[in-house]
């Protein structure tokens, strides 16, 4: 089974990017099931209903949010009707739709559960032990775990990951915009990488125009965040999985 995952798309030419692209990287690769973290590919961070539906269009399986996933009011109707969006499944119990779900990829039942981090991010429920009562309810009902981990810190992705090495066949970090290069299989035998890294304009502070957060930096005072603009590159990694769960092979993927 080949699993393509997605680094957050910011902006909706990153959109535009993987409509034009995509489908190409999943013939080359012959993937089989694609995640792509989209909580910001909407107009001004967070995702749109259209853009959530232009993802989809352009080839991805399953959009996995983060942090800013819940700021659009309008994607709440999206959230909880359709099940190819998720959201983090740790965040509050008032929050609209659901965090993981079980979908099919050919013969294959994958579960992918989407978790939000605690260390430099906004209040949420803890998130080794939403992974642990997730996988202990849908035990048996799935052939492939992955996870996306939308965190800041590299200590606690690296230390989630760790927790759950064995039990899940893929974990992916999201939310830096800033690849890693430690792509790797764990001791278990999980598939793991820190950050994918972005999709969207590299010329650019993680996304957004330099002048804008270089300013905000030395300043302190507010600034409207505006999207860079230029050429679009796509960052995301390839994990092939064997029949027993297990990951045998992670590659970056750059496109
Ligand atoms: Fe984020």
């Amino acid at each position: 089974m080949n699993l393509l995952a997605i680094g957050d798309v910011v902006s909706p030419a990153a959109v535009q990017h993987l409509s034009r692209r995509l489908s190409q990287v999943q013939d080359a690769y012959k993937i089989d099931f694609t995640v792509v973290n989209a909580e910001n590919a909407g107009n001004a961070n967070g995702l749109d209903p259209d853009e959530a539906q232009a993802l989809l269009d352009a080839g991805a399986d399953l959009l996995t949010g983060g942090n800013h996933t819940l700021r659009r009011r309008k994607l709440y109707p999206l959230l909880d009707s359709d099940p190819r969006l998720l959201r983090p499944a740790n965040l509050s119990a008032h929050a609209p739709g659901v965090g993981y779900g079980i979908y099919r990829a050919g013969g294959d039942r994958v579960l992918v559960l989407n978790l939000i981090g605690r260390m430099f991010m906004d209040a949420a429920d803890c998130p080794f032990d939403a992974a642990d009562r997730v996988l202990a309810r849908e035990q048996g009902r799935y052939d492939y775990a992955v996870v996306d981990f939308h965190a800041e810190a590299t200590s606690e992705k690296i230390a989630l990951a760790r927790y759950l090495d064995g039990r899940v066949s893929a974990f992916f970090g999201t939310h830096t915009h800033v690849p890693t290069a430690d792509e790797q299989i764990l001791p278990g035998g999980t598939g793991y990488i820190t950050d994918l890294g972005f999709t969207g304009v590299q010329d650019s502070v993680i996304g957004v125009r330099s002048e804008i957060i270089i300013d905000r930096f030395r300043t302190h005072l507010p600034a409207r965040f505006e999207f860079a603009q230029g050429p679009v590159t796509a960052h995301g990694a390839l994990f092939t999985l064997t029949p027993d769960g297990k990951c045998a092979a992670v590659q970056r993927v750059v496109f």
